[in-house]
């Protein structure tokens, strides 16, 4: 375990974004994690995981920590289930991979997202009718001020749409150190309803669909939509798709019609950003090195150089647009810092 100082971030976050940390260190085991904490160079404390949900608008006056710790366990099976641990610093997809090759279900439909599976559980990641919710079972943390392990079973996570504890009552308290998920070995569970997957499986003449057959359908829908943030910076859907009362969804009706919506209960309405911001004329536009991607409008993209003030201010003024235009107010979903 080696401090380093002024150390770029460029390669740690997804946006590709050139920010320094006054300090920097990557742990690969709890011990190493738990005296990073205790020697702590700087208050001021940052914890990164596969930095692929953050914008950094600058540099980070801090300690920051970036969270590589290794390992998939299975701990324990039945006939038709398996607990499966994984460690936070696995990559998301590979994980979800090795799920698949070993015939888990349940993680099929988040194949390809980016990230860590230890800030998985953060913004309770989804896709395609799936949220990581559907098959968390339980989570280990360290708590950042007393440097005692704590597990959080799944409804302590609380979880919602994009979110739980560890984005409000216990934000900047713990850091999670591995994820169990409870999987299926026999009678999967498959969602296939959404209608990107069901159309690819359809092309592909495929009736009974395999994990791996529904998995390389997500891959392809996302390659199709979503950057490939190795190629181009982004942080996937910058935007949450708002989530708004009665009243405010008729007042939208009545001027947008057109617009596709979701009912989540008779009294709350979600309504697609992507199709908001589209709507305010942003798509494909670009300003110097920020701009928003030609295929989903909801995703904010780094050409080259852009620096994260630039994406901010676009962001920004992508909100004000969009609310002036739909009275519909969306709320960035990346952390920025
Ligand atoms: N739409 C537009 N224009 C656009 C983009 C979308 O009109 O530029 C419309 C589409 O036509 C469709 C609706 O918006 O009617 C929904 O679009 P899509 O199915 O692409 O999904 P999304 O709501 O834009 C959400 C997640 C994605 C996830 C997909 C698929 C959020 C904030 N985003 O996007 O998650 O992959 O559904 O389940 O909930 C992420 O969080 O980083 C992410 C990529």
């Amino acid at each position: 375990m080696r401090i380093e100082e002024n150390k770029s971030l460029k390669n740690y976050n997804t946006f590709g974004i050139g920010s320094n940390a006054r300090y920097f260190v990557s742990v690969e085991t709890i011990e190493e994690l738990k005296r990073a904490l205790s020697e702590k160079p700087s208050e001021e404390l940052f914890i990164l995981g596969g930095g692929s949900n953050m914008l950094l608008t600058g540099d980070l006056d801090a300690f920051v920590l970036h969270i590589n710790l290794k390992g998939i366990e299975i701990l324990k099976a039945t006939d038709n289930e398996v607990w499966v641990k994984a460690m936070a610093g696995e990559n998301w997809h590979a994980f979800v991979q090795y799920c698949i090759a070993k015939g888990f279900g349940g993680l099929e439909n988040l194949s390809l997202i980016p990230g860590n599976v230890g800030t998985a559980p953060i913004q309770n990641i989804g896709a395609y009718g799936v949220e990581l919710k559907d098959t968390f079972e339980s989570c280990n943390t360290v708590e950042i001020e007393t440097l005692k392990e704590r597990e959080f079973t799944k409804e302590e996570c609380a979880f919602d749409y994009r979110n739980s504890i560890f984005k409000n009552k216990a934000k900047g308290e713990y850091i999670i150190t591995s994820v169990t998920f409870r999987l299926t070995k026999k009678e999967h569970k498959t969602s296939i309803s959404y209608g990107d997957i069901k159309k690819n499986l359809a092309e592909r003449n495929i009736e009974t669909p395999t994990l791996k057959d529904i998995s390389e359908a997500v891959i392809a829908i996302r390659q199709s939509k979503l950057p490939d943030p190795k190629v181009l910076g982004n942080s996937g859907s910058f935007f949450k798709n708002p989530i708004v009362d009665s009243e405010t969804f008729q007042e939208f009706r009545r001027n947008f019609p057109e617009a596709p919506f979701y009912e989540v209960s008779p009294t709350d309405f979600k309504i697609p950003a992507g199709w908001l911001i589209e709507k305010a004329g942003f798509k494909g536009q670009r300003f110097g090195d920020a701009g928003i991607h030609k295929k989903q409008a909801l995703v904010l993209v780094n050409y080259g150089n852009a620096t994260g003030k630039e994406i901010w201010q676009l962001a920004m003024d992508i909100q004000k647009k969009v609310k002036e235009l739909t009275g519909i107010f969306i709320e960035p979903e990346v952390n920025v810092f």
